[in-house]
């Protein structure tokens, strides 16, 4: 640790607990990292539950109360409290605990679910996104615990196995249960610090359309040589479509989509503008031969502002080796677009829809269908619980925090805002370089360790909340 003695980051005795479980703290998360939960596939639905009871035990070891592994249509969510400080706020945390899937597979250094600790970094799949941090959020209570100390606020637990997967069950769980989730602010864990690994605090994230794009035209596929010439071909219709909906200039051709997008202040732009940020070194680290999208915008503005379409998976017809001469029978894509405030992904889905039905060719059948969705969030940087958050992170690092915008997103951010009605403060500890739903993903166990001291300081910090 690099704290100055003369102005300690957080309570002595809780430094010492800390100092004296780094390597047990280190082993909750590999044990937990040993459990493969995937949202996505069905088949690791066992893990995610398992993973799910991993928590609750944690939890009830560390005297919470009201420990619930709640049962929804899909993944469960864990729910626990510490509600302890009688009159202090109480903040709402959140973290999810389902992980991507790992493939593909031949790219990892070891298998996903066996991490392992290599120059100052944790590695395996969740480690950065999320199971690290929601470790994190555990140890800063076992650490208070250990010194014979509660939080200064009250805390209630909400980690999710479902994120991965669009949080659909989560959003149903918050409409039914606004008593249990009755808060001052919402902490997210679930992002990360800025490039070059500065503590940042996330102001700013997407929000997310994805949809699945069917081109059917009939049962089987067709001889391209007895057929070929009389009857359309679904993968082009789908290159059509796909063309139609964004230009090569990087807009996007959703009738509608920049109508509601909120446009950067010149302030804005310059607090962006500011930030350390190397576009070429930005280009260099995932080795594209050019970075590509609108051009009035930076890289960073692009990213965190602006909204984009993209294509994430398609396929039709034969696709092993050699050649075979057929039409293809059908062709199907994937697509999403991030989103920014205030744009509203059912309505971005209904101008594709209707975009997609326009400009379908009648020789084939053509659907649009939704698979989720979740909306953008802008936080306040003036908000007093995200100035707490500022002064927990300059406590612990000797510096304040950067703001950033992200371009990833958190489903259920909105709905803490906007559901609850809650200021949320998102405060992540995972480096930008981490491998998130790559292979290889790390974490590095310097931010696991100072993460964790900035956790306990939030709690300090955030007890005048309010005053
Ligand atoms: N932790 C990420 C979100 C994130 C990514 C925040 C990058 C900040 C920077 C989260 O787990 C995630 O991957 N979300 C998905 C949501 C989707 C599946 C609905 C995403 O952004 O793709
Ligand atoms: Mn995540
Ligand atoms: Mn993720």
């Amino acid at each position: 640790m690099t704290q100055s003695p003369a102005a300690p980051a957080i309570d002595a005795a809780v430094e010492a607990a800390l100092a004296a479980s780094s390597e047990e703290r280190l082993g909750a998360l590999m044990e937990f990292v040993r459990i493969p939960s995937i949202s996505a596939l069905p088949a690791h639905a066992g893990d995610v539950a398992d993973a799910a009871e991993w928590i609750a035990d944690r939890l009830r070891g560390l005297d919470a109360t009201d420990v619930e592994v709640v049962k929804t249509a899909l993944h469960p969510i864990v729910y626990g409290r510490i509600h302890e400080a009688p009159g202090a706020p109480t903040i709402l945390v959140y973290c999810h605990y389902d992980v991507q899937p790992v493939d593909p597979l031949d790219l990892w250094e070891t298998a996903p679910f066996e991490p392992f600790v290599r120059d100052g970094r944790i590695v395996g799949r969740g480690t950065a996104d999320d199971k690290g941090q929601l470790v994190m959020h555990l140890a800063a209570i076992e650490a208070l615990r250990a010194a014979g100390k509660v939080p200064a606020v009250n805390l209630t637990f909400v980690f999710e196995g479902e994120e991965e997967y669009g949080s659909e069950s989560l959003y149903d769980w918050i409409d039914a249960n606004p008593d249990k989730l009755r808060a001052d602010a919402v902490v997210i864990s679930d992002t990360g610090y800025f490039e070059g690994n500065l503590p940042a605090i996330t102001v700013g994230l997407r929000g997310i359309m994805y949809a699945q794009i069917d081109v059917m035209m009939c049962q089987f596929d067709l001889h391209s040589g007895m057929y070929g010439g009389t009857v359309d071909n679904p993968a082009i219709a789908l290159a059509r479509i796909i063309a139609a909906i964004k230009g090569a200039d990087g807009r996007v051709r959703i009738p509608g989509f920049y109508d509601d997008v909120r446009t950067l202040s010149e302030a804005e732009r310059a607090a962006i503008a500011a930030l350390p940020f190397d576009e070429e070194a930005f280009r260099a680290s995932i080795d594209v031969p050019e970075l590509h999208g609108e051009a009035d915008w930076s890289v960073l503005e692009r990213k965190g502002a602006r909204p984009t379409f993209d294509v994430n998976g398609m396929w039709s017809g034969f696709q092993g080796d050699g050649a075979k001469t057929i039409i293809p029978a059908h062709a199907h894509a994937k697509v999403s677009c991030r989103l920014v405030a205030d744009q509203d992904p059912e309505k971005v889905f209904a101008g594709l829809r209707d975009l997609v039905a326009g400009v379908a060719p009648s020789g084939v059948e053509v659907t649009t269908t939704y698979i989720h969705g979740g909306s953008p969030s802008l936080t306040p940087t003036d908000h007093p619980a995200t100035r707490a958050a500022a002064r927990a992170i300059e406590a612990v690092y000797g510096r304040g925090p950067v703001y950033i915008r992200d371009g990833g997103s958190i489903p259920v951010t909105s709905a803490f805002d906007r559901q609850l009605g809650l200021p949320v403060v998102l405060i992540g500890f995972a480096q930008p370089t981490c491998n998130a739903h790559a292979p290889n993903e790390w974490l590095l166990v310097d931010n696991f360790e100072r993460g964790t001291r900035v956790i306990v300081r939030l709690w300090d910090e955030l007890a005048t909340l309010g005053d």
